[in-house]
């Protein structure tokens, strides 16, 4: 898969510092209040995991999936539930963890979703930022790194689903997807 990678643009040892990072600000923010924490699937599934384990509060997790880019690297624009959450968020304190938020679409679609049916707050954090591409009004309450227009992959994020199981985050070659 190495082969596959233009550049490197986080290491493993990069994306454990921020993920320890983020939980330690998480764990301050969301003491005694035992968060809800929805990954987005399946991209968000590796930093959500790894995410949980740096917070030393109690929670609970939970798993929703929504139609995204299949194998094409454009936003259809369409988002559409795959998976529903198995628990109420009625009342409760959200957390919805991203991989990575592109043109915002499918976030912003989450987070009203969420709202409409009663959480007691809702917020975001995501790994990755592409604020150049953003076509709707959303900013994420915690970014790990901002990052310019390139398609990434690893650490969760695919191409046609594969590279996911990367241990870091790289530029894929444009030879490979075009
Ligand atoms: P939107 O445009 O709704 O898209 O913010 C968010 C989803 O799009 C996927 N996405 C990517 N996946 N490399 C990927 O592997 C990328 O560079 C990339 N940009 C967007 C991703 O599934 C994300 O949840
Ligand atoms: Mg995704």
């Amino acid at each position: 898969m190495d082969k596959d990678i233009e550049k490197v643009l986080f290491t493993e040892e990069e994306i454990a510092e921020k993920v320890r990072e983020l939980g330690r600000i998480l764990s301050k923010e969301y003491e005694g209040k035992n968060p809800l924490v929805i990954c987005v699937l399946r991209g968000g599934a590796p930093f959500m995991t790894d995410l949980v384990r740096r917070m030393d509060i109690p929670l609970e997790m939970d798993f929703m999936a929504v139609s995204s880019y299949g194998a094409s690297t454009q936003s259809s624009g369409v988002v559409r539930i795959m998976k529903d959450l198995d628990t109420s968020v009625e009342g409760r304190h959200v957390i919805i963890v991203e991989d990575i938020i592109d043109s915002g679409l499918t976030l912003s679609y989450l987070i009203d979703i969420i709202r409409r049916r009663n959480a007691a707050s809702v917020k975001v954090v995501t790994l990755l930022d592409k604020p150049a591409r953003r076509t709707v009004d959303l900013k994420p309450d915690y970014c790990g790194f901002e990052i310019p227009d390139a398609f990434v992959v690893g650490y969760g994020l695919d191409y046609a689903e594969k590279y996911r199981n990367l241990p870091y985050i790289g530029i894929l070659k444009p030879e490979v997807y075009s």
